[in-house]
């Protein structure tokens, strides 16, 4: 995602560009420009790479005059962060000017039929495909032209557009991207979201999908793609500005578990079409993959986790043995990797020192290295052989949470792709599997729309857990020494099987990294060796027990641990009567999907309740201490 900002009035623009720019840098932050209309036959346009304050030093020196501008700080989907490819975007003769968030999925083919007809593009973008289609049918009206022109995209949008032939003139539209208009006295703004409108004015239109708006100072007209008027009253915004950015959530945290639906939406749009799956980006050809023997997954953290669903996910869909080891330990390990193995390393910001070292590792043993990554131009993005973005947008919290559905959302498409390249699935299994995939972002809302029905609950057992918690370690420093002797296991301990083991440790690492609570994720089956001797009336357990192939071990997992007074919360498939008979502290239910794709709804409660104990405990939870969000160092 990135930031759009635009301004017609009275005022200069250029200063309210910048600010509003710098409000919304939080969504993507590798480039970005302005255009202005200044009233001469060209549209003025200064872009730059890095941030905006790079931008603002080519301003101060050669400040841009004009009234009717627009803005973007970019998080680059489609072509490396760089000036060229920095927003706004300018037609051939300079006097069309576009700004725009979101990914248009069918740029290349729009391309190829710009270029026969002339065009030559300045930029690898997808988004230059649109000023050259608006100038296409531009015959004197603006809006016409924008409205036509996308009627030939498919896509995500969000876009402001201006010319030189209609000053005081900005045309928006929208579509699966955000974008509000702010409505002041003879002004009026456009921009991604509130927080970069609300110190001029608090009056706000949201548009909606499928919406275009034709700006002046004095006047705002909104209608359909087909252009039939559309009447909307603007809003009154009572947030300020930082709760604007958190989208009216109380912390990044949060809003990033709240988007991971539509991020997951957004991505099968772009890479399923049809029955294909498309990885425009990968750089690998089919033939290369086709050579593999093994694929060796790399990555630390949450993306490690990702890595050990890949494991199920490859194996399952694919005859090809899977390894999964953490950065670290790779690199070190003089590992048996050659030209048949396929080295994939995992990171949600590219530059973690420990995965880049071990691709240097793996592409000095000449195996095909592979990366997911979710930052485009990254170290990673620009080392390994292929990359495959995950397109989440920049995650703010350090703990991540959008970005590992997103990784464990390209590993889905990746097995299926793999699966298709090796023919090792009935193509009728591969479609079967498909259909649901592009059901499971709908599942996932439902239970988070659930969580927000039943959100004070979540917040009272969130309290009750504060509360047992001090009542152990009360125990634990009381002076009666037969008490203190039953030291509190005030700790919560995560069980999964299979497939849904990995989230086990992912929750625990949630917990851990937030509310600093000592946790430890498990193979369910592997109680009995040990960790059962923790389990007394102490400690949560959290079971994730959803229906699956082992369902009935998980059951005799709990019943082991409640025959030791353990406190278990098991996370099940909605409907499930047979967990009552174990008398759980409390249930969650997750919506019905199949086991394969059972990890994208059982990481949402784990998420939820790490981000639920933490808040009651008053942490720091999107700068948790001595963490950073990208991990540069060894
Ligand atoms: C996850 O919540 C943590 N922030 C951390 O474990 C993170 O996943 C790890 O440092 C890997 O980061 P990367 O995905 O950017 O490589
Ligand atoms: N797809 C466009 C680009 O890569 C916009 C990216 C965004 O929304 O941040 O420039």
């Amino acid at each position: 995602m990135c930031g759009i900002f635009g301004y017609t009035g009275k005022k200069e623009a250029q200063p309210l560009v910048i600010q509003g720019l710098k409000q919304l840098e939080y969504r993507g932050y590798d480039s970005s420009g302005i255009a202005m209309q200044n009233g001469s036959n060209a549209i003025r346009v200064v872009k730059t790479y890095g941030k905006i304050k790079n931008l603002e030093e080519i301003l101060n020196k050669q400040p841009l005059k004009g009234t009717t501008a627009v803005g973007h700080t970019r998080w680059a989907t489609h072509g490396t962060p760089s000036k060229e490819n920095a927003h706004p975007h300018l037609d051939k003769e300079n006097q069309i000017a576009v700004v725009h968030n979101g990914i248009i999925e069918n740029y290349f083919d729009l391309k190829k039929t710009l270029q026969e007809e002339g065009v030559r593009f300045r930029s690898e973008t997808d988004t230059e495909v649109i000023v050259h289609l608006v100038a296409k049918y531009y015959k004197g009206n603006l809006e016409n032209a924008v409205r036509r022109a996308l009627r030939d995209v498919h896509g995500t949008y969000a876009i402001a557009v201006i010319t030189s032939a209609e000053p005081g003139k900005i045309v928006a539209a929208k579509l699966d991207s955000p974008l509000v208009i702010g409505k002041g006295e003879n002004e009026n703004y456009v921009a991604s979201d509130v927080s970069a409108i609300l110190e001029y004015t608090n009056q706000v239109i949201y548009l909606e999908n499928g919406e275009v708006v034709t700006l002046m100072r004095d006047s705002c007209e909104i209608t359909n793609l087909a252009g039939k008027p559309i009447s909307r009253q603007p809003v009154k915004i009572n947030w300020d500005v930082t709760q604007a950015k958190k989208g009216g959530f109380p912390h990044y945290m949060l809003k990033e578990i709240f988007e991971q639906p539509g991020i997951l939406t957004a991505i099968l749009k772009e890479r399923v079409r049809g029955y294909e799956i498309h990885f425009d980006e990968l750089k690998i050809p089919a033939a290369a993959l086709k050579k593999v023997k093994r694929i060796v997954i790399i990555a630390c953290g949450t993306a490690y986790h990702a890595g050990l669903v890949g494991k199920y996910i490859f194996e399952e869909f694919t005859d090809i043995p899977v390894w999964v080891d953490t950065s670290s330990e790779f690199r070190y390990r003089d590992p048996k990797v050659g030209p048949d193995t396929l080295v994939i390393a995992i990171s949600q910001s590219g530059e973690t020192a420990d995965t880049l070292a071990g691709v240097r590792e793996a592409k000095r043993k000449k195996a095909l290295t592979l990366t997911i990554c979710n930052v485009l131009g990254s170290s990673l993005s620009r080392e390994a052989k292929g990359v495959i973005y995950t397109h989440a947008g920049p995650e703010i919290a350090v703990a991540s949470t959008k970005a590992y559905t997103a990784q464990l959302a390209v590993l889905y498409l990746l097995g299926l792709y793999l699966s298709q390249n090796f023919k090792t699935m009935k193509e009728s299994a591969r479609r079967e599997l498909l259909k649901e995939f592009l059901h499971v972002p709908q599942l996932m809302r439902s239970f988070l729309d659930e969580y927000k029905r039943d959100e004070k609950n979540w917040e009272k057992n969130a309290h009750d857990f504060n509360v047992r918690y001090h009542e152990q370690l009360d125990k634990y420093y009381s002076a009666d020494p037969d008490k203190r002797k039953r030291a509190p296991n005030g700790f919560f301990l995560y069980l999964g099987r299979n497939i849904n083991y990995p989230n086990a440790i992912e929750g625990a690492l949630k917990l851990k990294e937030i509310s600093y609570i000592p946790a430890e994720g498990y193979p369910s089956g592997e109680m009995k060796h040990g960790p059962i001797a923790l389990i007394d009336e102490n400690p949560w357990v959290i079971c994730i027990a959803p229906e699956s192939k082992t369902y009935d071990k998980m059951i005799s997992n709990i019943q082991e641990i409640k025959a030791r007074s353990g406190y278990i919360v098991p996370i099940v498939t909605e409907g499930n009567e047979d967990i009552q008979r174990l008398n759980p502290a409390y249930v969650i239910e997750i919506p019905r999907v199949s086991e394969i794709f059972s990890p994208l709804l059982t990481v949402l409660p784990l998420q939820l309740l790490a981000y639920c104990v933490a808040n009651e405990f008053g942490e720091d939870i999107d700068q948790p201490r001595n963490l950073a969000k990208s991990v540069t160092v060894e």
